[in-house]
């Protein structure tokens, strides 16, 4: 049970993700629905650091449309290179903003949101079939550290996906 997740006694974010990444295996992986598996695991990534929204979104046609999420309501539809998400969708790269009024065009959902980083979610062909989204109230909250293991979690994620 989700709420059963063990997260150590720890300040130590690098230490909280070797421990989390285990268990976010262990949750999704005896379940093939992925729209369960991301649910789950945005649930489990909110809980565990308390990030203001985490979710994802999801390539249909020419836009990305909202999925699983925890955190405020957020917009349903972004087009391909607009905002952090879109822009992350164009490029296929992850994208940190340390400070989204620094972005141009970011979209703000939240006023309280304050840096964040978009991951791609890769099919196996490495097209591109969603992204991860992870938002902070904190500025400059997002670091190299948190781009490895929210990677590592993307493509934990995506791997389980068929189309
Ligand atoms: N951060 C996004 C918009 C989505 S919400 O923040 C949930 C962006 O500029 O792409």
């Amino acid at each position: 049970m989700a709420e059963d997740l063990f997260i150590p006694v720890s300040n130590n974010r690098e230490e909280i993700y070797v421990a989390l990444i285990p268990q976010i295996e262990a949750l999704i992986s005896h379940e093939s629905n992925f729209i369960a598996n991301t649910a789950n695991t945005m649930a489990a990534l909110h809980q565990t650091f308390g990030f203001l929204w985490v979710g994802c979104y999801f390539v249909e046609e020419n836009e990305l449309v909202l999925g699983p999420f925890q955190g405020p309501i957020a917009c349903t539809r972004i087009s391909k290179g607009k905002g952090v998400c879109g822009s992350a969708w164009s490029t296929n790269e992850t994208i940190v903003v340390p400070d989204v009024d620094s972005f141009p065009g970011h979209i703000a959902c939240s006023s309280l949101s304050k840096s964040e980083i978009v991951i791609p979610l890769r099919k196996k062909n490495g097209d591109v079939l969603g992204v991860l989204d992870v938002d902070s109230a904190v500025i400059n909250d997002f670091q190299p550290l948190d781009q490895k293991y929210l990677e590592q979690i993307a493509v934990m994620l995506a791997q389980r996906f068929s189309e």
